[in-house]
């Protein structure tokens, strides 16, 4: 019997590329998103940072694939500037989304992945949680959240049958990066400065962390929890001497 999954912001970019993985690997997928994808996904509309809708979401879901095993918490928002240059308001928007977002989520999925036989969560967080990067410091921090929750609810959860872990992706080249570079001054010299700090030399492809994503979701890694898989090209790991 397939395996049925759900995708937070499923719509774009990373969690687009996981749903099309997921259903690669036979599995049936409803991605909640602001604007979900259609066929052949099950769309449904939902904001993350509103309980009542993701109950509502997680539930139809439910009812429409018949029960849940995987849930992909990957909808998330970014911020860009120092302590200094977000006001009150936007720390709590951003960490509305990336973190409580994730946990209203799973909260409403908890019920339905008990029951499975192959439960397990994926949670997107990103190389910003373990490297200090420039520019950053609000959206790393939802992302040092991410990393931290990813541990507890693996604990949490591991003798209900629950697996939990987190993909880390370095910069991917997704609407989001589009985006930030045509904002970017120069983006050309924007995308050559952010090609040049991934010790590859170039951006992470959504597919690329969407095959992670799908792994640490699939039976397949049936003994891996509370863990982060980057998938960043080098960049945590690696400390390169220049090339010449
Ligand atoms: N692109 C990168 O370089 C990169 C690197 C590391 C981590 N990430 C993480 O990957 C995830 C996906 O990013 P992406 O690059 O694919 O971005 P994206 O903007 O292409 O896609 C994000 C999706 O989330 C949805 N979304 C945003 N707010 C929502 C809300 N309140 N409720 C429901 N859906 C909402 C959007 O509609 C969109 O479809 C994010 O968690 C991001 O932090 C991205």
């Amino acid at each position: 019997m397939s395996l049925k999954a759900v995708v937070t912001g499923g719509g774009s970019g990373i969690g687009l590329a996981a749903a099309q993985a997921l259903a690669g690997r036979g599995m049936t997928v409803a991605c909640l998103d602001l604007n979900p994808p259609g066929e052949p996904f099950v769309g449904i509309k939902a904001d993350v940072t509103d309980d009542a809708q993701v109950r509502a979401a997680v539930a139809e879901a439910a009812e429409r694939l018949g029960g849940i095993d995987v849930l992909v918490n990957n909808a998330g928002i970014g911020a860009q500037g120092t302590i200094e240059d977000n006001p009150d308001s936007e720390w709590h928007k951003v960490f509305d989304v990336n973190v409580l977002g994730m946990v209203r989520v799973a909260r409403a999925a908890l019920p339905y992945l008990r029951r499975s036989e192959h439960a397990a969560i994926v949670n997107t967080c990103s190389i910003a949680a373990t490297a200090g990067l420039p520019q950053r410091a609000l959206y790393s921090a939802t992302k040092g959240a991410v990393l931290s929750l990813t541990l507890a609810m693996a604990a949490d959860h591991i003798r209900e049958g629950i697996r939990v872990n987190c993909v880390n992706p370095g910069t991917a080249d997704t609407p989001w990066v589009g985006r930030l570079l045509d904002a970017a001054d120069d983006p050309e010299a924007e995308r050559a400065a952010l090609n040049a700090r991934q010790p590859m030399g170039r951006l992470v492809t959504a597919e690329e962390v969407a095959a992670a994503i799908a792994y640490l979701a699939s039976p397949d890694s049936a003994s891996t929890t509370g863990t982060a898989l980057a998938v960043d090209g080098g960049m945590q790991g690696l400390r390169l001497r220049p090339a010449n």
